[in-house]
């Protein structure tokens, strides 16, 4: 029977390079994205790459929460049980913006996203198990941190910081996840790829994109870059393991920030009002 992985933001970056290992290593990959046409694309690229690749696509803009309700829904119709999520997509934006959901957007891609898709189908992953949710932070996390009186950027909006705040999100969601779900033979891991040479934060204007640009030449390449995400989602090595942080295929100290274990209970509970899930 197929063992079912799938990748958000798998169109670009590291991303598509994790769709493309994974379907290297057999796994049918699910493919999700907000662009069909970028979907299509990146399936006719993997099935270049990696001939008789099992692969489909799944429309989602992660935004979005009817979308990721509808992706989640789509996926239980093709799927009874799934074997690794990797939550990936994500982005940095400069401008602050609000999501149809009426939330500001880095938290509600960044953080909301792999939130609520993951909590949707953790039905299929427990049927799945042994399985594996993987969660693509950043040690931009280090300068994060959980503003409770400020979450969404209203009063005041730093895209840099907003970013660091969403990437620290996802390392307080991992570890909860994994106190959450102890025993149910899923685990739940976060990572740091590296500075990686992406399409990451060229989306934006001015400084940031000039930046990112200048930096590109001393960043490790997607390849690399996908590594850790791979590692987790496939090694031997970790099965079983759970709750930890890690770069380079090794665990490593989340930020201070992201230790707390009654700070990530209340991001929970918080996220948990926001995207309408008991
Ligand atoms: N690059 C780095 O140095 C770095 C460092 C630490 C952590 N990370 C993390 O690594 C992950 C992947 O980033 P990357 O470096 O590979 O950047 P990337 O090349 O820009 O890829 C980002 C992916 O996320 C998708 N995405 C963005 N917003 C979305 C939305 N609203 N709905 C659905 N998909 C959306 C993009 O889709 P489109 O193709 O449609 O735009 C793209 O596939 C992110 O979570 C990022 O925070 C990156």
């Amino acid at each position: 029977m197929d063992r079912v992985a799938v990748v958000t933001g798998a169109t670009s970056g590291i991303g598509k390079v994790t769709a493309r290992e994974l379907a290297r290593q057999g796994f049918r990959v699910v493919l999700v994205a907000r662009s069909a046409d970028k979907a299509a694309q990146t399936a006719s690229e993997i099935a270049a790459a990696v001939p008789g690749a099992g692969m489909e696509t799944l429309l989602c803009d992660m935004s979005s929460q009817k979308q990721i309700r509808a992706a989640a829904e789509e996926l239980r119709r093709r799927h009874d049980r799934l074997h690794v999520l990797v939550n990936n997509a994500g982005g940095i934006w400069t401008e602050r913006a609000v999501t149809e959901d009426g939330l500001e957007r880095t938290f509600a891609v960044d953080h909301l996203g792999y939130f609520l898709f993951t909590n949707l189908l953790l039905p299929e992953l427990r049927r799945g198990a042994p399985s594996r949710v993987v969660n693509v932070a950043s040690e931009a996390s280090k300068l994060g941190r959980i503003d409770f009186d400020d979450l969404q950027g209203e009063k005041r909006y730093n895209g840099g910081l907003a970013y660091a705040q969403a990437k620290l999100a996802n390392i307080l969601f991992s570890s909860e996840l994994s106190r959450r779900i102890a025993g149910s033979g899923v685990t739940s891991n976060a990572l740091h790829p590296g500075a990686v040479a992406s399409g990451f934060g060229l989306n934006n204007t001015g400084l940031l994109r000039f930046g990112m640009k200048l930096a590109r030449p001393f960043l490790i390449d997607e390849e690399k870059g996908a590594r850790t995400s791979i590692y987790l989602a496939t090694s031997p090595e970790v099965e079983g393991v759970t709750g930890e942080y890690f770069a380079k295929n090794r665990p490593k100290k989340p930020p201070r920030n992201g230790r707390d274990p009654g700070v990530a209970r209340r991001l929970w509970d918080v996220s948990a009002r926001l995207v309408g899930l008991s």
